[in-house]
């Protein structure tokens, strides 16, 4: 049996390693080859959302389950990141600024069993396309809720402040959204 504190326990250590984010991607692979541990360490997904397992000056852990169907605009970490999907798939679109706003630079599609790893300087949209919760453990080289930072608004490309309170009414849309859809016939 793994628990949250041994899985913090080893991201830590990967802190003191030349580059952290590497030893954490190698962390993140074991600990998602083998999804009925964690889901014994984390629990359950119910309900789409963020779940914060540790949270410090330099290094955040966090649970998220994407939403069927959700779609979260575009924006930034300043901080590396390591992405470890275990349920579902998660679709990554990323971005450049460009004058006015962003430019489309590509994408990919993170299904379970990968780890993504992004840079500091990286800007993305996330998406999940499936009828099915896109689970994974989100890993960040710094204090992911106080950094400031930039999101974009996904219509107009227009840039503003990260803002947390719409990132969690896009979930509470999106969970409403997905428990009326899910006992359509
Ligand atoms: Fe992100």
């Amino acid at each position: 049996m793994v628990t949250i504190d041994d899985i913090v326990a080893r991201l830590r250590s990967c802190l003191s390693e030349h580059t952290p984010v590497l030893a954490v991607r190698d962390v993140l692979q074991e600990l998602i080859a083998d999804r009925p541990r964690l889901d014994e360490a984390l629990g359950p997904v119910e309900t789409g959302g963020i779940t914060t397992l540790y949270n410090a000056a330099d290094l955040t852990v966090l649970r998220v389950a994407w939403t069927p169907g959700m779609a979260l605009y575009p924006h930034e970490h300043r901080m590396w990141a390591a992405i470890a999907m275990y349920g579902g798939q998660e679709d990554n679109a990323f971005f450049r600024r460009a004058p006015g706003g962003l430019e489309p630079t590509g994408g990919t599609e993170l299904p379970a069993g990968e780890v993504l790893v992004l840079g500091d300087d990286v800007i993305h949209s996330v998406a999940n396309s499936r009828r099915e919760f896109a689970v994974a453990l989100h890993v960040y080289g710094g204090d992911f809720f106080t950094v400031q930072r930039s999101e974009w608004d996904a219509e107009t490309l227009e840039e503003r402040p990260r803002d947390h309170e719409r990132t969690r009414r896009v979930f509470e849309e999106a969970n409403a959204r997905w428990l009326e859809e899910r006992f359509r016939p």
